[in-house]
């Protein structure tokens, strides 16, 4: 039951059905499952989910529905700053045409394997960070099972070279998200050789993957070459959307 906006469609309907035999559901057959009768006749059977007991979960007992799912991941992985902000709050402060290139970068991600990376460059506080969480939960809304790791590139380094000498190389958790949102690129102003090297390892692999890094700096595109190699640049740039910010701060504003 996915994809195609028929499928979309009959699916939508099978859970608006599931819903209401839920709701009328008598309270010694809380926890059974409803069955309802799907498009093509067949049983379909649909659990109440765990948390909210009103949202029907497809076939599996014991799990939570893709709203709670979406909440709990929202309230565990996204800092309290920013977690008050939505796709609309942002559309308030951002020009069309930024928001139009944010759309542009989520079709390419959602039709293509290989995912395309994304760039935010901009002063301070205009809202770079806040656009990649709120990407990221457009990500979750679609597939909940896809990881998403933030970090901020330096957190990322010291991480890394804390952690070098474990069994478990430090670097596989931030090749292998699927979401790699790699915020304040650039703020060192004179990198070691071994923080380019994590770097381009990081970079290099998820860019062979096809997974993307969702960035963000300070620094013109200019500036960046001072500090980020060359070809990691290239590889941030290739089929990619990289958007520049012109507005000021928002932080005397907000909070
Ligand atoms: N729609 C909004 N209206 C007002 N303030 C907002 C809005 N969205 C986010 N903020 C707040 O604005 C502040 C700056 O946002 P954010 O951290 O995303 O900026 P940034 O561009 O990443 O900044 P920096 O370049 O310094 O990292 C944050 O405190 C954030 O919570
Ligand atoms: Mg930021
Ligand atoms: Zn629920």
């Amino acid at each position: 039951m996915n994809g195609g906006p028929d499928q979309d469609a009959l699916r939508a309907a099978a859970f608006a059905k599931a819903r209401e035999a839920l709701a009328d559901q008598r309270p010694e057959d809380r926890g059974e499952p409803v069955s309802i009768i799907g498009s093509k006749g067949q049983t379909i059977e649909f659990w109440a989910c765990e948390r909210c007991g009103t949202e029907p979960v497809l076939n599996t007992p014991k799990q939570w529905c893709e709203r709670c799912a979406l909440k709990l991941w929202w309230e565990s992985f996204v800092p309290l700053r920013y977690r008050r902000w939505t796709w609309d709050t942002l559309a308030r402060e951002w020009p069309p045409e930024l928001m139009a290139g944010l759309e542009q970068w989520f079709d390419l991600y959602t039709a293509s394997e290989i995912k395309p990376h994304l760039g935010l460059i901009g002063d301070v506080g205009n809202l770079k960070t806040t656009a990649c969480f709120l990407l990221a939960r457009r990500i979750r809304e679609i597939s909940r099972f896809r990881t998403v790791v933030y970090t901020t590139a330096d957190e990322m380094l010291r991480d890394v070279s804390r952690r070098r000498f474990e069994t478990e190389d430090p670097i596989d958790d931030y090749s292998d998200a699927d979401v790699l949102i790699l915020d304040d690129l650039g703020v060192k102003e004179d990198p070691s050789d071994t923080w380019r090297s994590d770097l381009h390892a990081v970079i290099e692999r998820r860019h062979r993957e096809g997974l993307p890094v969702l960035w963000t700096s300070n620094l013109s595109p200019s500036g960046l070459q001072g500090v980020v190699d060359r070809r990691d640049l290239d590889r941030l740039s290739e089929n990619s959307v990289v958007l520049e910010v012109p507005l000021k701060s928002r932080r005397k504003l907000a909070s």
